[in-house]
């Protein structure tokens, strides 16, 4: 008895170190490698089991993702741009940090065209990099514009498409701040 513990140890012993390795980077021998290395499939790999041949499915149609809402309006016409116009409202409060937050987007997604005060001489437009004139967005037609209508524009572009879309770039509550920033410098 004392000996076949003995000798069992041993084979521990021996089997622990067999899987020993120098090469820090190689994990030496597997003694079971059905569990060191999965039988599944891996995400971004061809997948025999399913019909498009690929393991990661597209979400059931229909579905969207937790705490995202599609955007109503598919279209830029200037229909829905004006039924966006007298639907949406600003949802956030004008304060402190989102005048500054929205700041700091402008200064990133609009400024190069729209200009430092939002008049439309942005340096890409007056470098002549962009060719179509950008509009004032604190005088004139921009001024009387109601803020679903800008959401609109900044979500899927200018009616012209002179202007491109930027839904895919600024989050939904990023566009709001951009806004209340535009209202802001607008005198
Ligand atoms: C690449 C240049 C460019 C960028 C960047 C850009 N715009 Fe424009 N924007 C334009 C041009 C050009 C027009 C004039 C489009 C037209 O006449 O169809 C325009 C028009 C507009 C209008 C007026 C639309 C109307 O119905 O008359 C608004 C509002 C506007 N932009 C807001 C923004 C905001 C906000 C941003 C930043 C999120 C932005 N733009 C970024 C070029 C740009």
């Amino acid at each position: 008895m004392k000996n076949s513990v003995t000798f069992f140890i041993l084979i521990l012993f021996v089997a622990g170190l067999s899987s020993c390795n120098k090469d820090q980077n190689n994990p030496g021998y597997t003694f079971y490698p059905d569990m060191q290395y999965s039988q599944a499939y891996e995400t971004y790999t061809t997948n025999p089991v399913f019909a498009d041949g690929y393991t990661n499915l597209a979400p059931a149609e229909g579905t969207i993702p937790r705490g995202y809402m599609p955007y109503p309006y598919q279209s830029k016409s200037t229909d829905e741009q004006i039924k966006a116009g007298l639907e949406l409202t600003n949802p956030l409060e004008a304060t402190d940090a989102v005048l500054a937050e929205g700041k700091r987007q402008y200064d990133i997604f609009c400024i190069s065209c729209h200009g430092d005060a939002g008049l439309g001489d942005g340096h890409l437009y007056t470098s002549g990099l962009f060719p179509a004139k950008p509009t004032s967005l604190v005088e004139g037609r921009v001024k009387d514009l109601p803020d679903g209508e800008i959401y609109h524009v900044i979500t899927l572009g200018s009616v012209s498409g002179l202007m491109g879309a930027h839904g895919s770039q600024v989050r939904p509550e990023n566009r709001w701040k951009i806004i209340h920033y535009v209202r802001s410098i607008t005198k």
